[in-house]
Order: C-alpha cells, then structure tokens, then sequence
C-alpha cells in the first residue's frame, strides 16, 4: 500500500497543481489506516496527495524529515492538509515549511487558530452557541478563582472542555458539572478532566452552560448521552456536505435549516472548517462548536467519493 501510495503521489506531483497530505506512520512507511480510504478516493477524484510524516512534525520537531517527500516546485502550489490535528504551534511549523517547498496550505496559521480555539471563534458565533467561559493557561485555576468565575452561571448546569476537546466518553466523570454552586462536585470533575487530558488542558479550562439537546439515545458503549447534532463542512464559505455527527442514535427525517448556518459561515475567517449543530426544544438550532476541516473527521458511514468529489467541484468553482 505504502509504496503503491507513493507512487502514485510522485505521478500526479507532475500533471497537477493540488496536493493533499495524509499522516503517514515514522517506521512502517504506510498510509495511516483511518486515512487510507480518503488517499484512495480522493486521487479517483484528481485530487492527488502527497505524504507527510505526523510524528516527525509532532513528536520529533523534525520537519526536514516530515517533508522529505515533498518535492520542491518554484511555482505556487495549493493544498490542504488532511490527517490528525496538532497544535496551532505545530500547524504554523508545517505551513511556513510548506511555503519553502511551494506549497500553500488553504489555513494561515491564524485561520487554523481561529477555528482550533473555542475562545477564538466564540465572539462571532456568540449569538447562536451556549453562553461560555473560560481561564488560559497560566492563570489562576485554584478552586477559589474557578468558583469565581463560574458565578455568571448562578446554579445552572454547564459541560467542561478545554480550548479543543472535552472527555465527553466521561460525561458525568469528566465532562458535565450539574450545578455551577456545588463546589465539592465542581472540584471533583475539573480534577478528573485534567487528569485525563495529562494535567495540562490545550488551551485552558472551558465552562459552557448546558443546553438540553434533543435526544437521539445514549452511546452504547460510553453511555454519554446523543443529542441530535450534525457536522457541516465549508470550502471557501460554501457547503461542501452535512454529516448526522453521531454514527448510532434515531436521526429524524426533518431538514436541518442549512441558511442560517451558511449566514454565520460568511463570517468565519477560514477557507475550509467545520460547525458542529445542535438542536434544542426551547432554543432552537445552536451551534456547538467550528473546527478546522483539515483535521476533522468524516463520519464511519460518510460517502468519502462524493465528498471530494463535491470539494474538487467548489475547487474548480474557484
Ligand atoms: N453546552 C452544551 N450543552 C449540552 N450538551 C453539550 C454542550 N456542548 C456540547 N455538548 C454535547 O457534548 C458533546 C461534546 O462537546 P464538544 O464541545 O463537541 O466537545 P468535543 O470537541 O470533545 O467533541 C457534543 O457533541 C454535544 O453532544
Ligand atoms: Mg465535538
């Protein structure tokens, strides 16, 4: 696989201007196997791609090892990258290196930011997501001054995540608080949150009030609860697809009410990113969160064809 991979990258280098990068494993030299299928079907759609190696950029701090299959081109070429996120620090390594072998990823470092960062996309999606709180890294996180900044929620219940991720999989470990008032509880999950993420949360701590979804079951294996959510993707501010986020649960039949979404797109400053959308009884279509496309997941059941068939549409629309 590895090699056929190559190969083809090395043959399409030369007939195109479009690249795309999977992770690509250190020692066994093969596509990362939740990649495989997307490096397959996105050169049937003449959307070639070349390798990068994940670990040298994110482990190893190498990047002349993490691009040594990029070839050199003097000429600008467009690209997107496609594999597991990193930090934005990471992220603005890869893209200034890129720049050097001309290649030039569709995020600027301060776009990838944008949308990566919860507290970064908050004040312009503020009107439509869960009101949010959160302390950075390097302040105070003594219960004290959490119990402080909590008190905008009076005795509501909120989830906690850190600048990217939450331990949803722990909901009522790690994740959901009941009430903003109970200090001993408030202290327990907070503790058990950094805990799981290694003691040190990306970003800071994140406190958004709970909004009760609608249900569309609970997680077979973890439990957590389902809300009725979907993933959608923007190219250049269009829609490229809507995925349901969940792979189980009972979807309805009912049409998500795609405009209103597509109006707060126009003010995100990313060429190519997701939002995650949810719906409540009493509030009606929130969103959850943006991130950014180039490491964001397609569903188990997505039809990854039509996906890059659907981007390489919008590219040449371009
Ligand atoms: N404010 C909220 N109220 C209720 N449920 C929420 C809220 N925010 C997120 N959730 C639920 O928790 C899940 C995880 O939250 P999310 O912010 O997407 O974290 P992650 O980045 O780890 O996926 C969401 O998919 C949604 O179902
Ligand atoms: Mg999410």
């Amino acid at each position: 696989m590895a090699e056929q991979g190559i190969d083809i990258a090395k043959a399409l280098l030369k007939i195109s201007w479009k690249l795309f990068f999977v992770k690509i494993h250190l020692i066994q030299k093969v596509i990362d196997s939740d990649y495989v299928q997307e490096a397959k079907l996105a050169s049937a759609c003449s959307l070639p791609y070349s390798l990068i190696n994940y670990e040298a950029l994110v482990d190893d701090n190498n990047v002349n090892i993490a691009l040594k299959r990029i070839q050199k081109t003097k000429e600008f070429r467009a690209a997107l990258y496609r594999g597991w996120m990193m930090k934005p620090e990471k992220y603005a390594i890869l893209y200034h290196a890129l720049k050097n072998y001309g290649v030039k990823l569709i995020n600027s470092p301060a776009q990838y930011q944008h949308c990566h960062y919860l507290p970064e996309s908050y004040p312009i999606i503020q009107e439509m997501t869960p009101k949010t709180l959160w302390i950075k890294n390097g302040d105070d996180f003594s219960q004290e001054a959490i119990m402080k900044m909590l008190k905008p929620f009076a005795n509501h219940s909120v989830i906690l995540k850190d600048y990217v991720k939450s331990q949803k999989h722990y909901w009522h470990e790690a994740c959901f608080i009941p009430s903003t008032t109970d200090s001993v509880v408030v202290s327990k999950i907070v503790q058990r949150f950094l805990e799981l993420q290694g003691g040190q949360p990306e970003g800071g701590l994140v406190f958004r009030q709970y909004v009760a979804f609608e249900s569309i079951g609970s997680h077979s294996k973890s439990k957590m609860p389902l809300s009725l959510e979907y993933r959608i993707f923007f190219f250049n501010k269009k829609t490229v697809t809507v995925y349901p986020y969940w792979n189980e649960g009972e979807y309805p039949k009912e049409a998500l009410p795609l405009k209103q979404f597509e109006k707060i797109a126009q003010r995100v400053d990313s060429h190519f990113f997701t939002m995650d959308v949810a719906k409540s009884s009493d509030k009606g279509w929130l969103i959850i969160e943006l991130g950014d496309a180039q490491v964001a997941g397609l569903p188990d059941n997505a039809n990854i064809e039509a996906f890059y068939r659907r981007l390489a549409s919008l590219e040449n629309e371009a």
